[in-house]
């Protein structure tokens, strides 16, 4: 086999065949296929797409390019989430410790932020003392004793969608509907769970900014899921503007606590519900409704807070962070964001507003660079909300005095104050399973 032949053939719009796909994933992974090569085919999958069962095969051929999980060690369903990425995106924080104080075992590998998006274990480890770097009988073994544990993906895991991913992120090949379900896919199934929950979110802090392309990829990822035989749906949730209010590592934790603790911001609340009472759904728990109910009496009873709690001890982290938040680490640096007329907050661009937080210290640039675990954003104000002039929109934070105006500027930039109220945006847009969507906006 030639992979110039694959490349020309895929170009041409034709469809690769089974043995095709995992010879160029074998040979790519293995580095006899080099990276130009590899580039060429992308693009050409970016503009061609690909089948079903092309997306299926390319899948497992990932899955199977290196260590897989196999959960088998812990008893009971477990059940898997996955976001596709936004801005202060703290679900996780709240949900798996809901969804382990209803029952369910979460035995989850999160990833570490890059870009303007944030990541699941940059936060966890914002808690003094929390390690996310475990080894297999240690997390199988928190996760039979305490029902949960959240740690960092394992070094060997699907080594051909990191090569993949690099290249892409370097030849504009990232936004591909079955390029970005190979890949998450790919990793969703090596970890092992039975049951997989997709968080797709839709709006400008998001990979599919329309919901027409959300709706696609959820159900190019679910068909995936159900193909590899493993019950999947996914919730399109909105992402149009940061979800919540904090944004960045340790101001995140914060706010997901106080969600657990039976407050926080409306918005952060209702799609942790949602995903939550999903996942149990899923599970086999209840009635999608009945589930809700659960999830609401956990945050209620404060069982699902003490489960965080237990979390953070079998993780080495110190709890009493958490029990009371005044205790970490504040930024030395802040400053207050003004609106420079009065209006209503008409749109705010999430990704820049991502991007500003980056820029504050909290998200990185590079893969090695090091994080400002106390940087970050809190808004004042969201997308809908009047603004008076000069009433403070968001306070920037960062140990670095001098990052502070250069994102603000972006923070700025981000924002557009108008005239009109624009129409409020629903939390959970749709929701997709078995190939059938229901939505859950006009
Ligand atoms: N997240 C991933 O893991 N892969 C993609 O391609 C996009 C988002």
């Amino acid at each position: 086999m030639r992979m110039v032949d694959l490349i020309i053939k895929k170009r041409s719009g034709l469809a690769l065949n089974d043995e095709e796909i995992r010879w160029m994933i074998r040979g790519f992974t293995d580095g006899s296929i080099p990276d130009y090569q590899m580039s060429a085919m992308l693009m050409a999958i970016y503009f061609q797409g690909m089948t079903e069962q092309e997306t299926s095969v390319m899948t497992d051929a990932v899955e199977h390019s290196g260590d897989t999980v196999d959960l088998s060690p812990i008893k009971g369903v477990k059940v898997d989430k996955h976001s596709t990425g936004g801005v202060g995106d703290k679900t996780t924080l709240v949900i798996v410790p809901i969804v382990a104080a209803c029952g369910l075992k979460v035995a989850k590998m999160s990833g570490r932020g890059l870009g303007h998006t944030g990541g699941t274990v940059d936060k966890l480890e914002s808690i003094p003392g929390f390690q996310t770097d475990m080894d297999e009988e240690e997390f199988f073994e928190t996760v039979n004793r305490t029902g949960l544990c959240v740690i960092g993906q394992s070094k060997n895991l699907t080594p051909a969608d990191k090569l993949m991913y690099a290249l892409r992120d370097v030849t504009g090949t990232i936004d591909s509907i079955p390029l970005i379900a190979v890949s998450i896919m790919g990793k969703k199934l090596a970890a092992g769970n039975d049951v997989i929950l997709l968080d797709v979110t839709c709006g400008s802090g998001a990979f599919m900014k329309k919901l027409e392309d959300a709706v696609a990829l959820a159900k190019e990822m679910t068909s995936i899921g159900e193909r590899a035989g493993k019950r999947t749906a996914a919730l399109i949730t909105d992402m149009d503007q940061p979800l919540g209010y904090a944004i960045g590592n340790n101001l995140e934790v914060i706010e997901a606590v106080e969600v657990l603790k039976g407050g926080g911001p409306a918005d952060l609340k209702e799609v942790c519900l949602a995903l939550a009472s999903d996942m149990m759904y899923l599970a086999g728990i209840g009635s999608l409704e009945e589930c809700r109910v659960r999830a609401q009496e956990v945050i209620t009873d404060g069982s699902a807070f003490e489960k965080l709690l237990e979390m953070t001890r079998a993780q080495g982290g110190d709890a009493e962070y958490l029990k009371d938040t005044s205790k970490f680490a504040k930024a030395p640096f802040v400053m207050e964001v003004t609106a420079d007329r009065s209006g209503f907050l008409m749109h705010m661009n999430a990704q820049e507003c991502g991007t500003a937080s980056s820029m504050l210290g909290a998200g990185r640039e590079k893969k090695e660079s090091s994080l400002d675990l106390t940087a970050g954003i809190v808004l004042s104000k969201k997308t809908g909300d009047t603004v008076q002039k000069g009433e403070v929109l968001a306070r920037l934070y960062s140990s670095k005095e001098e990052l502070l105006e250069p994102a603000a500027k972006r923070f700025l930039g981000a924002i557009e104050i108008g005239a009109e109220q624009p129409k409020a945006r629903k939390e959970v847009l749709a929701r997709v399973e078995a190939g059938k969507v229901d939505y859950y906006i006009d």
